[in-house]
């Protein structure tokens, strides 16, 4: 028995493998304060500590956490700069922890539009966490959509194809899932939105085809540990199916 999920009351034969977030309303959050956008990220970033330390204690294996999408490019140059140095801070101020808690970082997303410094350091930490066999993956989607993900893999198989390597018979499920970014990792089994939106904003659109939803008014910096323990929670009392009756899942 995992001594944390006995100390929070979860049941451990009832976790999710891999939890998947939008981490929303950080600006909401520091708005209410009449502070800086920027300070809504900074304690964002402490939330994001938060579940990651809860996901490695009880064992969820994988945490993918929507850090910034393509669309956000668009936000004005400020709070862009801003994040790309919250990410920094975070890539330098955490790899120790991340390998002290055999934690693997993986990133998910286009890195064509980073700044030298920052795909460095990203390359680096990823090769870093590579070195063991990993606890638990953490994956940070950046500069990250789900249309721009799929497509990219259409244009892989679409070039296997031209070039004699496979048929259109052998496009299945089981290749466009090899062709994504995701391509080593189970499906979220959770998907968790915070701030009161109800959207899923171009994230993981073919890998959640079968997860569950949990939807929570909390502005993303104050989802904190017992929040994330009310989700699982939450999670764990649901009948999950995949297309099949309530009789036969029971069966
Ligand atoms: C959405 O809230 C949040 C983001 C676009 C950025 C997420 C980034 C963090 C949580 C910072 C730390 C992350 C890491 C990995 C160090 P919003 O700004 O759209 O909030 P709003 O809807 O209230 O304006």
């Amino acid at each position: 028995m995992n001594e944390y999920c006995a100390k929070y009351g979860l049941n451990e034969e009832r976790l999710p493998r891999h939890v998947a977030i939008i981490m929303d309303g950080n600006g909401r959050w520091a708005k209410k304060r009449l502070w800086n956008r920027l300070k809504g990220h900074r304690a964002g970033a402490d939330a994001v500590d938060a579940v990651t330390t809860l996901c490695r204690e009880i064992g969820v294996e994988y945490l993918t956490l929507y850090a910034f999408s393509t669309e956000n490019w668009n936000r004005p140059e400020s709070e862009v700069s801003g994040l790309m140095e919250l990410f920094k801070e975070f890539l330098v101020s955490k790899k120790g922890l991340l390998i002290e808690k055999q934690i693997r970082l993986n990133i998910i997303g286009s890195k064509d539009k980073f700044a030298p410094e920052l795909l460095k350091l990203m390359n680096e930490t990823i090769a870093e966490t590579k070195k063991y066999e990993p606890k638990m993956t953490l994956t940070l989607a950046l500069s990250y959509g789900s249309r721009q993900e799929i497509t990219t893999a259409v244009r892989k198989i679409a070039k296997m194809a031209a070039d004699g390597e496979i048929t259109p018979e052998k496009i299945d499920e089981k290749l466009i899932s090899e062709n994504l970014y995701t391509f080593n990792m189970p499906d979220p089994d959770l998907v968790i939105r915070t701030s009161g939106e109800y959207r899923i904003s171009n994230y993981l659109l073919w890998q959640i085809a079968y997860s569950e939803f949990y939807f929570t008014d909390t502005l993303w910096p104050d989802f904190k540990k017992d929040e994330f323990i009310k989700a699982l929670k939450d999670f764990a009392g649901r009948e999950r199916r995949f297309g099949k009756t309530g009789d036969q899942v029971k069966g």
